[in-house]
């Protein structure tokens, strides 16, 4: 949520090309707002507005911005409405110092004040802006930029990263606490971004930087200080050899697309990191030994804990608690404690909720394991041992590769707890590929059906479970219809009654379900509802139900997975359908760093 790039160059140049192109790579976080700023001299020429980088960029003709340093900001409204004065970067009073955050000022509201009453001039709601006058109010106190930082650094509560730059100097300033934020050093410049993706066409040699640590930026080089007391912290640079076919389309209209076929293959690599991790055992000796054990996170990471806890009793008999983050606290922290063990899911490793139950898990002495993609993220950082889910960068905002790898890498560890080999699981990437290539027609033909609502139904049982609820989230997120997750026996508990001729209603079916979620869809279809069942080829489904999208033989617990495929596929061709950009829904952002 939110993104910041800025950097240094040695003298004035066009930097505008460079700002839009870094601006779009950090599209993917989520974003409402716009803006760059350019300084050279005394002058800091600054443009922003809310709507697309593309759209921003032309209107305000971002191409002929000439610095030798510059930001750009990508803003997700969290205070302040989605407005050109909100929108980031913000300057000072006098209009000599420029900067941009991503994250969460909490004490925005109260610190606004403060600024007014000491005579600042403050202009927006944004706690982007409050980020600058807290640095203005010590430099107007004769403190140096870095210890002016740091006390700003005290008075700014929250999780954020900022970047800031003066007139009259040649520095950018950048600081982290609670947001991603990575320096790149290239030839002859240097930069600062929320994440590595942005970097990555600009160089490969980067710093990561540690909460609590405040970067200066010159052209040729970067030095970084501990906020606590201002030391000199060293620190190597490292090369990384990431990917960039992983920030490009490849070929697919949307990343959502790429990502959903990209399923098969990156199953196949967390199975093979899986097989040859010496952490696989140290987690399920510790599932093992543990009193209680949870699997704990959000959204689509959640619906993957939920799967985990059904193979984890089905396959090995081991009962879990699944719970979503930020209900851990309130409900179980207090019957926590050094016997228990949880496991945090995230595919970005830094969402709040999550980090929340993490940081009072562990007071209470509970032993934590991660399951992230994001490596080096929060998460990984502070858990006993993190999993890593191989998927590369997820850029949609819509999770698709890394749900299916946290179920595999929950399936895997239920094989393994169970005593069973884990050589059946080595057909899930063929299965998955199979999958997508079979359902793709058969899920498109039924798009134009099923957009004509906007209600809609998607149900489950045991391991299909929380595959309906993740199709449900996803046609939620990116099609903007309304559509509930539930158990398939609970329907016939309230929500039947909104079933009118032709109302859909889609059941992911396993294998040894078949006769119960028969039962379900009758009762839809002789009230004239559309039952759609996803399943393997059967003859009562085929029988019973409006349509069968069918999916390939395959066990039980692997035919849940490969149920969820033509789910994410139907989201996709219905918010395509329906004129809506899957990668970027309206609202929502990929990495939440908020509470
Ligand atoms: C998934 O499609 C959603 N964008 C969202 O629910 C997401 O899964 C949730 O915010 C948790 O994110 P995390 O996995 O990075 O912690």
């Amino acid at each position: 949520m939110c993104g910041i790039f800025g950097i240094v160059t040695k003298e004035e140049q066009p930097l505008g090309p460079i700002l839009i192109e870094a601006a779009k790579r950090l599209t993917y976080r989520g974003y409402d707002s716009v803006g760059a700023a350019t300084l050279s001299g005394s002058r800091i020429d600054l443009r922003k507005d809310v709507g697309r980088v593309e759209e921003v960029a032309k209107k305000y003709d971002f191409a002929t911005m000439t610095g030798q340093r510059g930001i750009t900001q990508l803003r997700w409204a969290t205070f302040g409405v989605p407005s050109q004065v909100n929108a980031q970067p913000h300057i000072d009073s006098d209009g000599d110092l420029v900067g941009a955050h991503n994250g969460n000022v909490v004490n925005n509201v109260e610190l606004r004040q403060q600024f007014i009453a000491e005579g600042l001039t403050v202009r927006s709601q944004n706690d982007g802006e409050s980020c600058v006058h807290a640095v203005e109010r010590y430099l107007n106190k004769g403190y140096d930029f870095i210890d002016a930082i740091r006390l700003a650094y005290g008075d700014l509560q929250g999780d954020y990263a900022f970047v800031i730059g003066r007139v009259d100097d040649d520095r950018l300033y950048a600081f982290k606490k609670g947001s991603g934020l990575v320096v790149g050093l290239g030839e002859g410049f240097t930069c600062v971004s929320s994440d590595l993706p942005s970097l990555l066409p600009l160089t490969r040699e980067i710093v990561r930087l540690q909460d609590g640590e405040i970067v200066t930026l010159w052209a040729e080089r970067v030095e970084l200080r501990s906020v606590k007391d201002g030391a000199r912290i060293a620190r190597e640079s490292e090369t990384v050899s990431e990917s960039m076919d992983a920030v490009q389309k490849g070929g697919y209209p949307h990343f959502m697309l790429k990502e959903i076929h990209e399923q098969a293959q990156v199953a196949g690599e967390v199975l093979h990191m899986l097989d040859g991790s010496p952490e696989v055992g140290r987690v399920i000796e510790a599932v093992r030994e543990a009193r209680h054990v949870y699997f704990i996170g959000c959204g689509t990471s959640y619906h993957a804990c939920l799967a985990g806890a059904v193979y984890f009793a089905q396959l090995a008999g081991r009962a879990v608690i699944p719970v979503l983050a930020p209900q851990f606290i309130p409900q179980y922290l207090p019957a926590v404690n050094h016997e228990d063990i949880g496991l945090f899911v995230s595919q970005s490793g830094e969402t709040k909720d999550v980090l929340n139950a993490l940081q009072a898990a562990e007071e209470r002495g509970m032993t934590a394991f991660g399951l992230a993609n994001v490596i080096g993220s929060t998460l990984t950082r502070a858990t006993a041992c993190t999993l890593p889910l191989c998927c590369g960068y997820e850029i949609s905002v819509p999770a698709t590769k890394t749900f299916t790898n946290q179920v595999v890498t929950f399936l895997y560890l239920a094989y393994r707890m169970a005593g069973h080999g884990t050589k059946e699981l080595a057909a899930i990437p063929a299965l998955m590929a199979q999958t997508l290539e079979l359902t793709a027609p058969q899920v498109e033909a039924l798009v134009p059906p099923i957009n004509e609502w906007n209600d809609l139904y998607c149900l489950g049982y045991g391991a299909t479970l929380p595959m309906a609820l993740e199709g449900a989230l996803k046609l939620k997120e990116i099609t903007y219809a309304h559509c509930e997750g539930m158990l398939s026996t609970e329907f016939k508990h309230g929500p039947l009654s909104a079933v009118t001729a032709g109302f859909p209603v889609l059941f992911a079916a396993g294998p040894g379900d078949v006769p119960l979620i028969v039962s379900g869809i009758n009762e839809v279809t002789c009230r004239g509802g559309r039952a759609i069942a996803i399943g393997q080829e059967d003859a009562r489904l085929r029988a019973n139900a409006s349509d069968l999208i069918t999916l390939p033989a395959a066990p039980a617990d692997i035919s849940a997975l490969l149920a969820v495929l033509p789910l994410q596929l139907l989201s996709y061709h219905m918010a395509v359908a329906r004129g809506y950009d899957p990668d970027f829904p309206r609202n929502l952002s990929k990495t939440l760093t908020v509470d």
